[in-house]
């Protein structure tokens, strides 16, 4: 006999857990079906353990420019286990927090694989709670996705690596070469160089970070050089050769050859779908892995969702976290809003920090818009000088009036100190469609990093105060 649930999940990362936890606020029955950790990509070897990492090389950064602030110190060591301690710390710490709130919220946690049959029937099996068969009335699949690989770079966790081997090193190594200078690359790089690692990243793209602004990347390949990170940008790597003793030799671009301890590829994550049955199903799958859903995240089985790294959405756990909410409120009925791609949040926590929303200047002109631009740079404020960190602009990109004011804002690019936590204010003010005129009026605290916001803002209607 099946055990019946108003909703049954099937992954408990990001999208999934949130989906449990938003519907049992909501007074749902509901179960949720994991088969390694909950928490997922994000808590366990994701953005959390990313994050924890790249504070490490933070700390270190303070502690070198601490001479500047009359300081003394001595030179820092690295001990990385004691890093790799303090992570899994951070990361035990939230999956206990959620484990205790899905319990709380009654959510039943099975330890498994789920697969999706036919009649919304879902079985679990291949984990401690044994074969189980449920039927929710609704179902959302939120399996998530894993490290994409490339031909002729087999991961063995020693030379060739992905994310899900490198947060866990207990060494790192002297030098390494990433692959792929999206997000993954970018934060990794900066991680590891700051940490004393010589790194060379090859991209195949004319640009790291796409779909950044330029602005905003010339700013960080800037700092990377400054930092001795070499970036080589439309090349394509051509293999490997291990050496014997240790290291690799890898190829690239035309003949060029690099020696280096390690390989971390970071080129792309694939939706993992191919484990959820779907068989007897109308779920459809595309050639890339994604499941198929409309703008309400529903697949094409009725009463049937789908959320998160599983869908060509941003694969971002925030996104993760608004579709797991969606499908809820839609399966709820309360007609909810769909989410608008073009507007969500972007953050990226190499040094320097970049965070954006919107249109970058190029995508805008390229949608028909006649743009105005403000660029300030962090060089004149207040906090950031007194924090030594001035490397680093903000660019509002908004409508142009035809007074040559600015009016409704389009995009907000930023790049520097603390970046990732100012960009709020510019997501709520983009996506409200607010104009030029109704943000300036805001005041922003004096010192804070976020007057440049205001400043750059401000500078859009015809007058200014310092920018
Ligand atoms: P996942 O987190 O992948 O969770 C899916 C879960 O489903 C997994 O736990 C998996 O074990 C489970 N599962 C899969 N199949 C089954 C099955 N058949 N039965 C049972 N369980 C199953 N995003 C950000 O927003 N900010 C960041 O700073 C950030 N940093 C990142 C850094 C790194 C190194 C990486 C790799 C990713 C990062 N991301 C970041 C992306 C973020 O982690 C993902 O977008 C997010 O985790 C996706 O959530 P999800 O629930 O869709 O999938
Ligand atoms: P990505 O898609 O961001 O970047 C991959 C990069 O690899 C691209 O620039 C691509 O051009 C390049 N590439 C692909 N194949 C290549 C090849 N053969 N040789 C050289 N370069 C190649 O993917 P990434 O960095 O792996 O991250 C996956 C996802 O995880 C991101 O898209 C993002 O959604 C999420 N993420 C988010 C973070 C954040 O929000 N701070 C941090 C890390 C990941």
């Amino acid at each position: 006999m099946a055990e019946n649930f108003d909703v049954v999940i099937i992954g408990g990362g990001p999208g999934g857990y949130a989906a449990a936890l938003y519907g049992a606020s909501a007074g749902l029955n509901i179960a949720l079906i994991e088969k390694n950790r909950i928490g997922g990509t994000c808590l366990n070897v994701g953005c959390i353990p990313a994050k924890e990492l790249l504070e490490t090389a933070s700390v270190r950064r303070a502690i070198e420019s601490a001479a500047a602030f009359g300081l003394t110190t001595s030179e820092p060591v690295l001990d990385f286990s004691v890093t790799q301690t303090r992570k899994q710390g951070v990361i035990d710490g939230l999956v206990g927090g959620l484990t205790g709130l899905l319990k709380k919220r009654k959510v039943t946690v099975y330890d498994g694989i789920g697969t999706l049959h036919a009649g919304h029937v879902v079985k679990v099996s291949g984990g401690s709670s044994g074969d189980v068969e449920l039927h929710g009335t609704n179902v959302i699949l939120a399996s998530g996705s894993v490290p994409r690989t490339i031909p002729g770079f087999d991961v063995d966790g020693v030379t060739v690596l992905t994310s899900d081997e490198l947060l866990s090193l207990q060494k790192l190594p002297a030098t390494a070469v990433v692959i792929g200078g999206g997000a993954i690359g970018c934060e990794f790089a900066s991680m590891m160089s700051d940490l004393g690692t010589e790194v060379t990243i090859l991209e195949a793209l004319p640009q790291i970070l796409p779909g950044c602004d330029e602005d905003i990347t010339r700013v960080v390949l800037k700092s990377f050089k400054d930092r001795n990170i070499t970036v080589r940008t439309g090349v394509s790597v051509n293999g490997h050769d291990i050496k014997f003793g240790g290291g690799t030799t890898v190829k690239f671009g035309e003949g060029e050859t690099v020696d280096v301890d390690m390989v971390v590829v970071s080129v792309g994550r694939r939706p993992l779908s191919e484990n959820l049955g779907l068989d007897g199903t109308a779920v459809a799958v595309s050639d890339r892995g994604h499941v198929v859903v409309d703008s309400h995240c529903r697949t094409g089985e009725p009463g049937v969702w789908a959320v998160g790294d599983l869908i060509a959405t941003p694969a971002l756990a925030h996104i993760g976290f608004a579709e797991g909410m969606l499908a809820i409120r839609d399966m709820l009925g309360e007609d909810p809003m769909s989410i608008d791609y073009s507007k969500v949040p972007w953050c990226i926590y190499c040094h320097p920090e970049v965070s954006f929303v919107g249109h970058t200047e190029k995508s805008a002109k390229e949608a028909g818009f006649d743009v105005i631009v403000s660029k300030h740079r962090y060089t004149g404020n207040g906090r950031a000088l007194i924090l030594g960190e001035t490397e680093g602009m903000v660019k509002i990109i908004a409508e142009k009036r035809s007074d040559g004011t600015g009016g409704r804002l389009l995009g907000v690019h930023m790049v520097g100190p603390w970046v990732t936590e100012q960009l709020g204010q510019a997501y709520l003010a983009v996506n409200w469609e607010a104009d030029v005129d109704d943000v300036a009026a805001f005041i922003q605290p004096h010192p804070t990093l976020s007057e440049l916001f205001g400043e750059s803002v401000l500078a859009l209607t015809g007058r200014s105060l310092h920018g």
